[in-house]
């Protein structure tokens, strides 16, 4: 896929939740914070990479709502992201970036770019989105687990857990290597009925953040899946089975809000480390693109690494 079509990808999104100068075509309005993350010695097992050693790592992380409204409540049904940005002694980063979608509803950039096509705001939406639907196996087969996640309000953004979807592959320093998927996971999975989610306001999701942080760290626990031979890891959109090993890796204290403006900053799914490579998949090869086309077209510095698939 080439820089056209990245950039078609948020002109796509552009004309879907209309264009809001400055703003990122999705996940619009979100909140920046800084806490610290220490991993777990089962991580320094699994990889080298510098931030999974088990010596405290500061981070910024933002939470988000997946519109591209920046003004849209946080009581509308939507997903919700969770990026996370870890700061290396080497002055480099390393980020990941994930949602409440358990499964990718698309498989390819090409896939992708059809969806965003599809829901083009005219009369023939229906009809396109229903053709799209049909021709996409992978988005009705994900729909069911998206849809839910999808309509469970969070009780706050730090109860529910957010997925990564794409396989990453860890190496440790003795050369053996294994895939695997990363997931956050809260201290206490809590839900809202529609009618309280209302009642609490339209930034009711934010207001609570702030509120938790004013009497302690909020902590998110971050799992890894590990993959057998055999299983899909250039397909984010399709599950590995249930049996894998889940070994949780570390835990992120959540401090407070951060110093820095959150229109300028920009996380990317492809900015590793040494010890962590990515898959062949083509989908998020992609997204690094759509990534900087976006932070161009909103004024925001990114600069992308081009690391090698593993
Ligand atoms: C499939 C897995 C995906 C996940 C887990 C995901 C998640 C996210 C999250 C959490 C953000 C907010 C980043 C932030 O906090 O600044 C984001 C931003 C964004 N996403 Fe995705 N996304 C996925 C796929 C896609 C695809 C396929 C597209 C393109 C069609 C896309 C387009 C965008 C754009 C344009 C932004 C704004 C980037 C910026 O301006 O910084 N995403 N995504």
């Amino acid at each position: 896929m080439t820089a056209e079509a990245a950039l078609e990808a948020v002109q796509g999104l552009q004309a879907i939740f209309g264009h809001h100068e400055g703003s990122r075509p999705v996940h619009a309005h979100g909140l920046l914070l800084q806490g610290v993350f220490t991993a777990t010695p089962a991580a320094a097992r699994l990889t080298r990479a510098a931030h999974m050693q088990g010596s405290p790592v500061p981070v910024t992380a933002r939470f988000s709502n997946g519109n591209g409204h920046p003004a849209a409540p946080d009581f509308l049904p939507d997903v919700r992201g969770f990026s996370v940005s870890f700061h290396l002694a080497n002055g480099q980063r390393s980020d990941i970036v994930a949602a409440t979608l358990p499964r990718s509803p698309v498989r390819t950039p090409a896939s992708a770019l059809a969806l965003v096509r599809a829901l083009r705001p005219r009369l023939t939406l229906p009809l396109r989105f229903g053709i799209y639907a049909l021709t996409h196996p992978e988005f009705l087969r994900t729909a069911p687990a998206n849809l839910r996640a999808v309509l469970t309000l969070p009780a706050s953004y730090a109860s529910t857990s957010y997925h990564a979807l794409h396989a990453y592959k860890w190496l440790t320093p003795y050369g053996s290597e294994r895939f695997v998927r990363y997931r956050w996971v809260p201290e206490q999975r809590r839900r809202l009925a529609w009618w309280r989610a209302l009642r609490r306001g339209r930034r009711y999701l934010q207001e609570e953040i702030a509120e938790r942080l004013r009497e302690g760290p909020v902590r998110m626990h971050l799992q890894v899946q590990v993959a057998r031979p055999g299983d899909a890891v250039d397909d984010a959109s399709a599950p590995w089975p249930a049996d894998r090993e889940v070994v949780t890796v570390g835990t992120l204290e959540l401090q407070a809000p951060a110093r820095q403006g959150e229109a300028e900053w920009v996380f990317d799914p492809l900015r590793l480390t040494d010890g962590i490579e990515p898959s062949r998949d083509p989908l998020l090869q992609f997204r690094t693109q759509v990534y900087a086309a976006s932070a161009e077209q909103r004024g925001a510095t990114h600069r992308p690494q081009h690391i090698r698939a593993a």
